[in-house]
């Protein structure tokens, strides 16, 4: 398999401005995601997931700057690119199914003139073509196209409606899809469904996807690779495979440990000490030592490098840096 990357993110820093001060809401996160692979990013609530999608897309709200770095997509920056230029890439080659977004189908209309009204908005008036390519994508989503397409949302179980949306992010065959949080509304048997519906819609099409969560038990279900955030800040990355033997990061490990253990004994489940800092005022050193169970000295003074511990497989912890 060659690794071609269709996106490097680098040293990217996304601010909301608020009445208090900036809030770096994504702090100088660098990754590349490899063509095809599914890729998990992770982290608690907060943790930035959801700004740095939208900041991909350059969808961010009102008062949010993309304060620096750069999206590099098959070698263009898209920080760099016009409005007009970015409508090009949004949905066509990158598409996105926003967080809580169950509700976000339009109850007043049919859910084939959901599909119209997206074609229509980029470009294309060919009714027939687009429910053409609804269909075809509804069937790999296991979905029944005629009952389905004729109905309106409530008549659609949240399921359903999930997997309306993921069809309708793929109406023009992006390349890269991003799926915030796609499972988490869903109850346990309806989220196994849908991630075994996304896993073998990947199978078929090879498309490359991020997919966000903060459930780590998912990762390790879906994903090829696992970029793991914690306020903000890229804590570690590598394949899952790697990732999940030997978890480097004490926040990865914290997140590892607080999966219920397969003899279900719920009081093994550990949730994480303490909470999200203030990230307008954060504390100095490494942003996550007042929760570290491992935190010396250095980890209150400065902020650790991120470092390459094997090939792929990046940690930025003074435990693996401090030469
Ligand atoms: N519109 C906004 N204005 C100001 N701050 C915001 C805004 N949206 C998000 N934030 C802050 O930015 C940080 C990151 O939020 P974000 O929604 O990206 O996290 P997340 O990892 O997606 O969390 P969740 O798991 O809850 O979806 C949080 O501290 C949040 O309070
Ligand atoms: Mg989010």
């Amino acid at each position: 398999m060659g690794n071609e990357h269709i996106l490097e993110v680098k040293n990217l820093v996304v601010h909301y401005l608020t009445a208090r001060g900036p809030l770096p809401a994504v702090n100088d996160v660098s990754f590349s995601i490899e063509k095809g692979r599914i890729v998990g990013v992770v982290g608690e609530s907060g943790s930035g997931k959801t700004t740095l999608a939208l900041a991909i897309l350059r969808q961010l709200p009102r008062l949010t700057r993309i304060h620096k770095g750069s999206v590099m997509f098959y070698g263009i920056d898209l920080v760099k690119l016009s409005e007009k230029e970015m409508n090009e890439i949004r949905w066509k080659k990158i598409s996105y199914v926003p967080q809580a977004a169950l509700n976000a189908l339009n109850p007043t209309m049919k859910i084939i003139d959901h599909f119209i009204e997206t074609g229509n908005a980029h470009g294309i008036n060919d009714k027939k073509l687009i429910v053409e390519k609804a269909v075809e994508i509804m069937k790999m989503l296991n979905l029944e196209s005629e009952r389905v397409l004729y109905g309106y949302p409530h008549e659609l179980s949240g399921g359903m409606k999930q997997r309306v949306l993921i069809a309708l992010s793929m109406i023009f065959e992006p390349e890269l899809l991003i799926l915030d949080e796609p499972t988490t509304a869903l109850d346990l048997l309806t989220q196994r469904l849908i991630l075994d519906l996304i896993k073998d819609l990947h199978r078929r099409t090879h498309m490359t996807v991020m997919f966000i969560t903060h459930d780590i038990a998912t990762i390790a279900d879906i994903a090829d690779d696992v970029i793991v955030m914690y306020a903000g800040k890229l804590m570690e990355k590598g394949d899952v495979f790697t990732v999940f033997k030997n978890p480097h990061h004490p926040y990865t490990k914290a997140l590892m440990s607080s999966i219920p253990d397969l003899t279900g004994d719920i009081n093994k489940m550990r949730s994480i000490p303490g909470s999200l800092p203030d990230l307008i005022n954060p504390p100095s050193g490494c942003i996550f030592h007042p929760r570290c169970p491992y935190a010396f000295e250095k980890c209150k003074r400065e902020e650790p490098p991120a470092v390459e511990i094997k090939p792929g497989h990046v940690v930025s912890c003074w435990l693996y840096s401090e030469q």
